[in-house]
């Protein structure tokens, strides 16, 4: 297993390629979402083992709401299914979840069970973020309006910081997307200003551990500079 430090606090996850991967084996779209939780599991539980203090994962963004009723439905039962058996097997998982995103849209249902499953693993330490009709702009204008509520008329980056969705943990250190796209699409606009990104051909349902390991191994040929000079270089 591979390796760790201090310089890799946060990985983030643009799980895409699914419809493509089930179109390959002439299957509907919702199917490559299925085998896209396995996916999801599998790579939770090795960043987890890897002892990463955070994982992102962009599961669904404010744009998807644009594909086929089927496909939307699909993916929030899936979400569904997914909230149940974690919520199930949370004690061994060990594993914070924490919900991103606007979640005042989605089923009631479905809020109560992001409820029950945040607070029930709050104990954990290791955290999983899953941004879940999520988008960095909305993102954005959320922080804005919360600052209006508290009757601010001159803002910083520190108050942007504190009201994003993602406040509790650091920014990013690493970003990996899957599917082959060479974009961002919408995903931690604000948080990603200094993060390494890592873009890889490998399909989500087929992304495995050693695309984790060598997507890490990437990021620490990096130097960070910041807009500083690394001595040396
Ligand atoms: C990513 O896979 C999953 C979601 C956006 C929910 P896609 O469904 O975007 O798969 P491709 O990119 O069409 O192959
Ligand atoms: C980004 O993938 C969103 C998620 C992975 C949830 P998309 O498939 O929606 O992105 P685009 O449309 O290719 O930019
Ligand atoms: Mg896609």
């Amino acid at each position: 297993m591979i390796q760790i430090d201090e310089r890799l606090k946060h990985i983030a996850f643009i799980m895409d390629g699914n419809g493509r991967w089930a179109q390959k084996l002439g299957k509907p779209r919702q199917y490559g979402h299925r085998f896209g939780v396995e996916a999801l599991e599998r790579v939770s539980r090795y960043c987890r083992d890897l002892g990463l203090e955070t994982m992102t994962v962009y599961a669904f963004s404010t744009e998807n709401w644009k594909r086929p009723q089927v496909e939307v439905d699909a993916i929030m039962k899936l979400l569904e299914q997914y909230i149940t058996k974690m919520t199930r097997t949370l004690d061994d998982d060990r594993v914070c979840y924490r919900f991103i995103g606007d979640m005042s849209v989605l089923s009631p249902n479905l809020q109560k069970k992001i409820r029950v499953l945040e607070e029930a693993s709050s104990v954990y330490e290791q955290t999983l973020n899953i941004a879940l009709n999520y988008g960095g702009r909305e993102e954005i204008v959320h922080c804005f309006h919360e600052l209006i509520a508290e009757g601010k008329t001159q803002i910083t980056e520190e108050d942007i910081s504190r009201t994003l969705y993602t406040a509790h943990c650091p920014p990013p250190d690493l970003i990996v997307r899957t599917g082959g796209e060479l974009r961002l699409s919408n995903f931690l606009m604000w948080q990603s200003a200094y993060a390494e990104l890592y873009f890889t051909d490998v399909l989500w349902p087929d992304f495995a551990e050693q695309d984790i390991d060598a997507a890490i191994t990437a990021f620490y040929s990096r130097k960070r500079r910041y807009g500083g000079v690394v001595s040396g270089s």
